[in-house]
C-alpha cells in the first residue's frame, strides 16, 4: 500500500514538471554502475547474471533521483520477469546487461534481458498506470515502475521504449545529452 502511494506521488511529481526544480548535471554512467550494484545479489539470488556496460562520460542535466528510480524500476522488472521459473534454459545463466551509452545528442540508459519478453501488441499499454500482463501475475508489483520510468523520462525531454531482445526485452530510457554545449565543428 505504502509502496503503490510512494509510486503514485513520484509520478505526480514528475509529471507535473515540480521535479524540473531539482535539475543538475549527472552522469548517467555512475546511475547505472550504481543501480548495478545495487541489484547484482538479488540477481545473484535468483541465478542471474547481472552486467553493467557503461561509457565514461554520459553527462545528463537533470534530477538524478528520478532517473535512478526509473532505471531501478526497469532492472528489478528484468530480474522479476526474466527469472527462470521451473528449470533454467539448458542449464545457461540468465543475464541482464545495463548500459549507459551516449549516442549523438542523446545518452542512452538501457536493461537487457532475455525473459518472456512482452509482446509487441501490448508494449505501449503496459507502460499506463496499473497494467500488469496475464502472464506476470504470479509475480507481485502495482503496474507502476514502467508508468513512472516513463514519466521520468518525458520530465527530462526522453522517452522510454521497449523492444524485442530476441529474446527478452530491451528497455531504454532515452535522455538528451547534458553537459556542455558541443561545437558542430
Ligand atoms: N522485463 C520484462 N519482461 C517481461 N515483462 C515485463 C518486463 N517488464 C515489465 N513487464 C510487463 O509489464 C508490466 C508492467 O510493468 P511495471 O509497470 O513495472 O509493473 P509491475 O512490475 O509492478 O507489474 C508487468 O506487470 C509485466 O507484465
Ligand atoms: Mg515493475
Amino acid at each position: 500500500m505504502i509502496a503503490t502511494f510512494n509510486a503514485l506521488l513520484m509520478i505526480a511529481r514528475a509529471e507535473s514538471g515540480q521535479a524540473r526544480g531539482d535539475m543538475k548535471e549527472f552522469d548517467a554512467a555512475e546511475i547505472a554502475n550504481d543501480i548495478g550494484e545495487l541489484y547484482e545479489p538479488l540477481a545473484e539470488a535468483k541465478g542471474i547474471t547481472l552486467k553493467v556496460e557503461a561509457d565514461t562520460a554520459a553527462p545528463v542535466n537533470g534530477n538524478r533521483e528520478l532517473v535512478s528510480q526509473a532505471l531501478a524500476n526497469l532492472v528489478d522488472n528484468a530480474i522479476k520477469y526474466a527469472e527462470p521459473h521451473e528449470q533454467p534454459l539448458n542449464g545457461a545463466t540468465p543475464e541482464i546487461v545495463v548500459r549507459a551509452l551516449s549516442e549523438g545528442d542523446r545518452i542512452l540508459l538501457t536493461v537487457a534481458d532475455s525473459g518472456p519478453g512482452i509482446p509487441e501488441a501490448d508494449r505501449s499499454r503496459v507502460v499506463e498506470r496499473f497494467v500488469r500482463l496475464e502472464q506476470s501475475r504470479s509475480r507481485p508489483g502495482s503496474g507502476l515502475g514502467l508508468s513512472l520510468a516513463s514519466a521520468v523520462a518525458r520530465l527530462h525531454g526522453g522517452e522510454l521504449t521497449l523492444e524485442d531482445n530476441h529474446p527478452g526485452l530491451k528497455s531504454t530510457i532515452a535522455l538528451p545529452r547534458g553537459g556542455p554545449v558541443q561545437s558542430a565543428g
